[in-house]
């Protein structure tokens, strides 16, 4: 698991902690899917998340972003304790893509994104049936910050695309740009360049660095490896729930405890043994 010299920007991580999760326990049932997992996540910092299959990093996505209640534990953005509803949790700025991308298919690009934006406009439902003068002006607003996002992303062209005609690698750019429009603190990205290509990883992970260097904190699971150590501040491995590993991407690639819990390294000694 030797992975090349990292290619990150130099740049400072701040040390107002963003996001707080303390003791975050999900349970289904009699599975705990995460266990007393804490994490914080730093002004400026880009933190991975890795773990095997079944870890729990995506029901741990779910249980930050208020989609599901934890069984124990609490989250805070900014010292505030979240409410456990998606909604709120947009609202109070941290926004999310998911694994399995959750476009509206029927949508074009920009509908898409304009859709994101809609948590921070102030029409309410009066105003847009009637579509006054109010409501003209910020769904024009609306619609040229959705462009820019776009642009931002690198979907210059895809504007009037319906999202389900878009190739795979830029529906999760434009899932990107639909939480940027809700102009989060931070994002929270679920698996960012699965089914990419390797140049469209690559324009990931510039993307990522860009979003950072914009102020944003940014969370991340993937599989991909080598882009999680080229990626990331900090890294945190979940195994069977739990937090079995965080460092530097230096100490958590060569800890023997992370390259077994992928490789099954206990079976493996079993048999030279
Ligand atoms: N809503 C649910 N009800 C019951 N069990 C669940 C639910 N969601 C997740 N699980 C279980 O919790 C465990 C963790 O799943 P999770 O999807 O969080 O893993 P993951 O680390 O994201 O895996 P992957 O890398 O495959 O995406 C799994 O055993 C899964 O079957
Ligand atoms: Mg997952």
């Amino acid at each position: 698991m030797t992975i090349t010299e990292p290619q990150r920007t130099p740049h400072e991580v701040g040390t107002k902690i963003v996001l707080e999760a303390s003791g975050v326990t999900m349970r289904f049932g009699g599975l705990t899917a995460v266990d007393d997992v804490s994490m914080q996540v730093h002004e400026g910092e880009i933190v991975g998340l890795i773990g095997p299959n079944g870890a729990g990093k995506t029901t741990f996505f779910n249980c930050l972003t208020g989609m599901y209640i934890p069984t124990e534990g609490t989250v805070t953005l900014n010292g505030t304790k979240l409410p456990p509803k998606p909604l709120k949790v947009v609202r109070a700025g941290m926004a999310r893509t998911f694994q399995n991308i959750r476009l509206f298919g029927n949508m074009t690009a920009l509908e898409n994104v304009m859709v994101g934006r809609y948590c921070r406009t102030s029409s309410m439902a009066l105003t847009s049936i009637l579509r006054g003068p109010k409501f003209k002006r910020e769904e024009a607003a609306t619609r040229e910050r959705a462009q820019e996002l776009l642009d931002y992303v690198g979907l210059s062209k895809s504007t009037e695309l319906l999202a389900r005609n878009m190739p795979y690698g830029d529906q999760r750019r434009l899932e990107i740009a639909r939480a940027l429009a809700t102009d989060p603190q931070i994002i929270l990205l679920d698996e960012p360049t699965a089914g990419m290509n390797p140049k469209e990883t690559e324009e990931t992970m510039h993307l990522i660095f860009k979003i950072r260097d914009s102020g944003m904190a940014v969370v991340v699971i993937e599989h991909d490896m080598r882009f999680i150590f080229n990626l990331c501040d900090r890294v945190l491995c979940l195994v069977r729930g739990s937090l079995l590993v965080e460092g530097t991407p230096g100490e958590v690639q060569s800890d023997h405890r992370v390259i077994e819990a992928y490789i099954g390294g206990d079976e493996d000694k079993e048999e030279i043994a």
